[in-house]
């Protein structure tokens, strides 16, 4: 007898079974391979297909001799119970997999579960996968993707060309030798030859090269495409058994869809392939579409429009399916649109019926489209749909996107490489501190209340913001925030992308961007070594590069540990460490560029224009909010120690940015030190000199003495006056008790200031640079003066320059934390789905605005919270 459990079971392997012997596929794979890595034992796959494990069969991977890999179980259990997840390869050392194939076109696909193997830890999975000349993956770390995509499991599929009597080799290739490589399972299917590629000569549609007037782009053999994005439009997943034969899964849309949409139709009717091959895609991607619904005013001013993130640097092949579903439209010039890609018209006026002739009968068309190196590896890549006023519907549709990577010249399919993880990570003590939090919150009932109330505004916040920009980034970031995303559609706060990391240069790209550290390249010089002006990214972006010297070296690890850290505090007031090098005896580290130099060549022995009141107050105002957050932002304050005008840099527009920050601590910085005090002379906190203790306090005290600097524009220490004026923080202090100060002020700033903002800014400088600590204000304070003598300057008017610019940027960080609530609650995107099996009726009255009832009693629903599909929470 079976029990009731294992009778369900037994069935439902008997339907899945029927299901998949009953129907053929339109397509039928001579070349099916699927190997179960690090396993001797073969076993059969949730899809049916019969998994060979590797070991002993042909398809053992050849490798050293000596550096024999390992075959591995998960340690991790109930995660990944599933073949092929459930072993893998795991070598510190080079191994290939040799494949015997018929020539032509193959899907690859890698299966990778990261999980902890015996002896391998998760973190250090850390290689490249080529196959033969193709660059697939590279310096690429399976479990920084898979924490970055939310997932335990994750394929990358490929298609690659090839030839007669080639192998298909897939070699991985660890990052060095304390790094490992692994690879769960390798699936190789053939396909059908004219599926994606387009070489010269092929007898049919050739891709259109969006933005380069009607040129042809041809896929070539030589080229081995990613598969970036399969989505089923409008409809649900379909998995790769449901394929039409070469194993595709097929995603559901709804994460990458920006607008609202309408879902004409969902019925299961049989397409009509007459116009394009049966395997092209599986039925039910046709039987589901969006389109923009029934509103015409609305239509007209709006887009249908999917956000697709993807790295630059590359050209992509972007495959639109269409099938008009709707009974209804059946002729040519009813339901008409323009479709843009990347901003770019890909398709004057697409008419599906013109394409196909009648309905139900599915179509596709395909792109190929660049996504140039802006100085960024992020790209939102969008598709918008558009109704044209000569269609007589002014609605759009689409029922399926496949958006590819195409190689490069040189082969290569990968993003920006990763950062190799850290050896000997050390674990950031984040749990106790959880603990204590809630512990101290808990003894003060307010505190408890304030934490409350903030943690439950950060879960609506986010569970409000992942509506609209949720899964909205699927693709990890390798690169350090603050990237410049500029795309409309990509509005990103640091705090959104804990997943963020530095990114870890070559010497070679770092001799190449600074012309071998040409000397001529030379912006900075100090204790540490020389900062160089630099071009990365094909010359697409500029960075200051620090090369330490080989004297200030500490340990490796520790360096490494401690950029990391740095490269962890992200503030629009710090300047971002972009990445480092640390190889051999080179420590190298890459910073954003800033064009306008530091503040100290703004004021004094200079040819530079003198910097208005105005712009002195938001300089100083950015660097205390720098310094606030680096007081505040960790559970350990980090004290600058050496906060001074040539640490304060200037951007482009005039942002004031705290530089060196951490580098003290290391000894990595340009210090005049006494043995055991550390700091620049005429910065120096008093008190900790005598007390060699160090608060947050001594920033305050060097942070006051930059106030007096940017207000009287001389040298802090200035050897050459009279010993009484010699320093300037007690120079200026005599003078403010004598009441003189206004006679010692930069000449320049003369009747330019308003004299209660004047008087503010000089009782704040002042009380930064008491005797002790404690009698100091906090950053905070500061912060919070300043702003107050902006505020009385402002409203005094007197100032002659007033420069509208400044005022907005300075206004800007505001305004983006206003744009992003409102973006958040205003724009309330509507979805109108009917479930109904007949949609027909309604449709009909489309065009008179009005909204009926559907016949069958299903409802029609607005929803205006977010995206929703029928059938799918
Ligand atoms: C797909 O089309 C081919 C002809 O192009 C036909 O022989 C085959 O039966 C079709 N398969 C299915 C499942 O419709
Ligand atoms: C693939 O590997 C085999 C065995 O290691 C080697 O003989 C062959 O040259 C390789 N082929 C390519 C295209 O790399
Ligand atoms: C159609 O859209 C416009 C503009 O968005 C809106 O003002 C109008 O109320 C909508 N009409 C209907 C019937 O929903
Ligand atoms: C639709 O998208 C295109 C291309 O991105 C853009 O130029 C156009 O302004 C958009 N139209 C609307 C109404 O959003
Ligand atoms: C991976 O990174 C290392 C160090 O940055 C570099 O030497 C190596 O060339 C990179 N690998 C590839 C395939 O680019």
């Amino acid at each position: 007898m079976l029990r009731p459990i294992s009778f369900v079971f037994f069935l439902f392997n008997l339907l899945s079974l029927i299901t998949i012997t009953t129907s053929t596929p339109p397509y039928i794979a001579d070349e099916n391979i699927t190997v179960n890595c690090g396993t001797s034992v073969n076993s059969k796959a949730g899809d049916l297909r019969e998994w060979v494990g590797d070991i002993g069969s042909k398809f053992a991977p050849t490798e050293d001799l000596n550096h024999k890999s390992n075959a591995s179980r998960a340690q991790i259990q109930g995660s990944a119970e599933y073949v092929p997840y459930m072993t893998a390869r795991l070598s510190y050392f080079q191994f290939t997999y040799v494949f015997q194939v018929t020539p032509g076109q193959k899907f690859v696909r890698l299966y990778f579960y990261p999980a902890s193997y015996s002896d391998f830890d998760r973190s250090k999975g850390f290689f490249t996968v080529k196959a033969g000349s193709f660059t697939l993956l590279r310096n690429f770390s399976a479990s920084i993707l898979a924490d970055s995509l939310k997932k335990q499991t994750f394929v990358k599929e490929f298609c690659i060309n090839v030839e007669k009597n080639q192998k298909l080799n897939l070699t991985f290739i660890p990052f060095s030798s304390n790094y490992y490589a692994f690879i769960n399972g390798i699936e190789i299917v053939s396909m059908p030859t004219d599926l994606y590629y387009r070489p010269q000569g092929f007898k049919g549609e050739v891709p259109l090269y969006v933005g380069q007037a009607s040129h042809q782009f041809y896929i070539n053999y030589n080229m081995a495409l990613e598969m970036v994005y399969r989505l089923n439009v409008g409809g649900g997943l379909i998995s790769s058994v449901e394929d039409t034969g070469t194993f595709r899964e097929w995603s559901t849309d709804r994460d990458y869809m920006l607008t609202g949409g309408f879902l004409p139709r969902n019925l299961s009717f049989i397409p009509n392939y007459s116009k394009i091959q049966n395997y092209t895609a599986p039925d039910d991607v046709y039987r589901s579409a969006m389109s923009m619904g029934p509103n015409i005013s609305k239509n007209m001013v709006s887009n249908l429009t999917w956000g697709l993130p993807i790295d630059t640097g590359f050209n992509y092949l972007v495959r639109l399916h269409f099938c008009e579903i709707e009974p209804l439209i059946k002729f040519d010039g009813e339901r008409v649109f323009i479709i843009y890609i990347d901003y770019q018209v890909a398709e004057e006026r697409a008419d599906v019926i013109s394409w196909t002739d009648s309905n139900d009968t599915p179509y596709f068309k395909d792109y190929v489209v660049m996504i140039q190196k802006k100085g960024e590896d992020n790209h939102t890549l969008s598709i918008d749909l558009h109704p044209r006023t000569d269609g007589t519907l002014r609605d759009a549709i689409l029922n399926g996107v496949e958006v590819f990577k195409l190689s490069n010249t040189d082969g290569n399919l990968a993003g920006p490489s990763m950062v190799p993880p850290l050896l000997d990570q050390q674990q950031p003590a984040n749990k106790s501190s959880t603990k204590k939090t809630i512990f101290i919150a808990i003894g003060s009932g307010v505190g408890f209340l304030v934490v409350l109330t903030l943690v439950c505004s950060m879960v609506l916040w986010k569970s409000k913001k992942n509506k609209r920009f949720g899964s909205y980034h699927p693709q990890p970031k390798w690169r350090c925030w603050p990237y410049p995303y500029k795309q409309k559609l990509t509005r990103t706060k640091a705090s959104s992308l804990p997943e963020v990391r530095c990114r870890y240069f070559t010497l070679d790209e770092l001799k190449t961007a600074t012309n071998n550290f040409n000397e001529e390249l030379i912006i900075g010089v100090g204790g540490f070594g020389n900062v160089y002006k630099g071009v990365i990214e094909q010359g697409n972006m500029t960075v200051a590069i620090k090369r330490l010297q080989p004297e200030s070296q500490q340990g490796a690890q520790e360096f490494r540990t401690e950029i990391e850290m740095l490269s962890q505090l992200r503030h629009v007031h710090l300047v971002s460490l972009i990445g480092y090098c640390n190889y051999e005896s080179e420590m190298i580290l890459v910073y954003e560029y800033m064009t306008n130099g530091t503040l100290r060549h703004h004021l004094y022995d200079t040819d530079n224009d003198p910097l208005t009141w105005k712009q002195r107050l938001q300089i100083c105002i950015g660097a205390a909010r720098g310094l606030h957050y680096l007081h505040t932002s960790t559970k350990h304050p980090i004290i600058h120690r050496d906060v001074k005008t040539t640490n304060i840099l200037l951007d482009e527009k005039w942002v004031s940015k705290v530089s060196d920050f951490g580098l003290s601590k290391m000894g990595l910085d340009n210090i005049a030190v006494s043995t055991l005090v550390k700091g620049t002379l005429g910065y120096l906190d008093p008190d900790y000199a005598r007390r060699q203790q160090l608060t947050e306090k001594s920033d305050v005290y060097s942070f006051g003495v930059v106030m007096f600097e940017v207000l009287c524009a001389r040298k802090v220490l200035n050897q050459r006056l009279q010993e009484e004026q010699r320093n300037l923080a007690s120079w200026a202090k005599k003078c403010i008790e004598r009441g003189t100060i206004s006679q010692i002020i930069d000449p320049y700033l003369t009747d330019k200031m308003a004299p209660e903002c004047f008087k503010v800014y000089v009782e704040l400088a002042e009380s930064c640079v008491r005797d002790q600590g404690v009698q100091r204000p906090t950053m905070n304070d500061v912060m919070e003066k300043l702003e107050f003598a902006l505020e009385l300057q402002e409203n005094a008017n007197i100032t002659k320059d007033v420069n509208v610019m400044e005022k907005l940027e300075f206004a800007l960080e505001f305004k983006e934390n206003a744009d992003m609530t409102k973006d958040i609650n205003s724009e309330e995107v509507s979805l109108i789905h009917a479930t109904s099996t007949s949609s027909a009726p309604w449709y009909n009255n489309v065009y008179n605005g009005q909204v009926l009832e559907s016949t069958s009693g299903t409802e029609l629903t607005t929803i205006n919270s977010g995206l929703s599909y029928p059938g799918q929470s």
